[in-house]
């Protein structure tokens, strides 16, 4: 059934208001009071069995999946790759002995992880969809499946699926890396770390008029925008750009923020913006200098900061998180910059052109 809009003037940003509650569900399915992972006891043993995770998704869930990779590695010490599934597909890189291969897609019809899937299930290795659609194709085809709860999404711009997707695969991290006894695991309170970033989604998601003024200042009349950042940073670089590109047709890239000065810099001209997301201590120093390099030439800065490494003259301060989850806040200001973009363009933010939530075609 299709949800309702309610008073919401699009699906996209009752979506986004919908990520709190998110948050606070993946919680409830997944963990139990004392804050220990639900998890089937043979996905378990067949992750514990794994040499290496491969994790194969399109658009914003590949986006997610590379924020899950930095999870599986950090919390449970197996080393993951991330890769688009369309590459994949036909240029299939050498496998380690024992991979595992999770399939991240919201709608669990994409046709270009399908053929990945396929040829996964050819080659009889083992696999697990995490999607938001119970009975979807890929959930059927492979090994195990876990549902997202994120409840339907409408809007073509993927919100609330992205930040499920990485909240389930730091429970999938968490359940992984006690199971084979790493100290980073046992530490990591996902229970309470959830509860934080649900608060801390509230709270941005409040704070809507902000965001709509800092799109109106920088994002409605620019042809093009740059998101830089570095680790988790960057990855959320990349899905925030990809935000903007989606529903406002601004050309925007994200950057690893170090990357920036060995080439695109020359793209950098008067009032040119450049969001900056710092939510990672060890290099927040490192991400300043990138911004003050562009800022420098010309260009109109904005930095989205965690609060404890806050500094006068921030733009949008974010609430401090474990810095694994980061991502889960920073991505907001990001998803309701390009909503407040394209709505103040007149477009239609929940259908933009060309585009499909679903793509059943390779
Ligand atoms: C389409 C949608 C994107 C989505 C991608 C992957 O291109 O427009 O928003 O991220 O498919 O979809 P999936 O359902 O596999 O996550």
């Amino acid at each position: 059934a299709q949800a309702d809009k309610g008073t919401y003037p699009f699906y996209m940003l009752k979506e986004i208001d919908e990520q709190p509650n998110v948050m606070r569900k993946l919680s409830q399915v997944y963990l139990n009071d004392a804050g220990d992972p639900i998890i089937n006891d043979d996905l378990l043993t067949a992750l514990k069995a794994a040499d290496r995770l491969y994790i194969v998704a399109a658009g914003t869930s590949y986006h997610a999946g590379l924020v899950g990779a930095k999870l599986f590695e950090s919390l449970a010490n197996v080393p993951t790759e991330v890769h688009v599934s369309s590459e994949f597909a036909y240029n299939q890189p050498l496998l380690s002995s024992h991979p595992f291969f999770i399939f991240l897609t919201q709608s669990g019809e994409t046709a270009d992880s399908r053929e990945v899937l396929l040829n996964v299930n050819d080659q009889h290795f083992p696999s697990l969809t995490i999607t938001n659609v119970p009975n979807s194709t890929l959930s059927r085809e492979a090994t195990y499946t876990l549902l997202l709860h994120a409840g339907p999404e409408i809007a073509v711009a993927s919100t609330k699926a992205y930040t499920a997707q990485i909240a389930l695969q730091a429970i999938l991290a968490k359940a992984l890396g006690v199971a084979v006894d790493q100290p980073a695991a046992t530490a990591f309170d996902v229970k309470q770390q959830l509860a934080l970033v649900a608060n801390g989604m509230q709270s941005l998601v409040d704070e809507k008029a902000t965001f709509e003024k800092i799109a109106k200042g920088a994002l409605l009349n620019t042809p093009n925008a740059f998101y830089i950042g570095r680790g988790f940073d960057y990855a959320v670089s990349l899905e925030t750009a990809l935000k903007l590109k989606e529903i406002s047709y601004v050309q925007a890239e994200g950057f690893a923020s170090g990357e920036l000065k060995h080439g695109t810099i020359a793209l950098i001209e008067k009032d040119t913006p450049v969001i900056g997301i710092i939510t990672q201590k060890n290099t927040a120093g490192l991400t300043r200098s990138n911004l003050q390099e562009v800022a420098a030439r010309g260009a109109k800065t904005v930095t989205i900061v965690t609060d404890s490494l806050a500094k006068d003259g921030d733009t949008v301060i974010l609430p401090t998180v474990d810095e694994r989850l980061t991502a889960l806040l920073s991505v907001v200001p990001g998803q309701l910059l390009a909503y407040y973009t394209s709505l103040n363009k007149g477009l239609d933010v929940d259908k933009p052109r060309n585009l499909a939530k679903s793509v059943t075609v390779e």
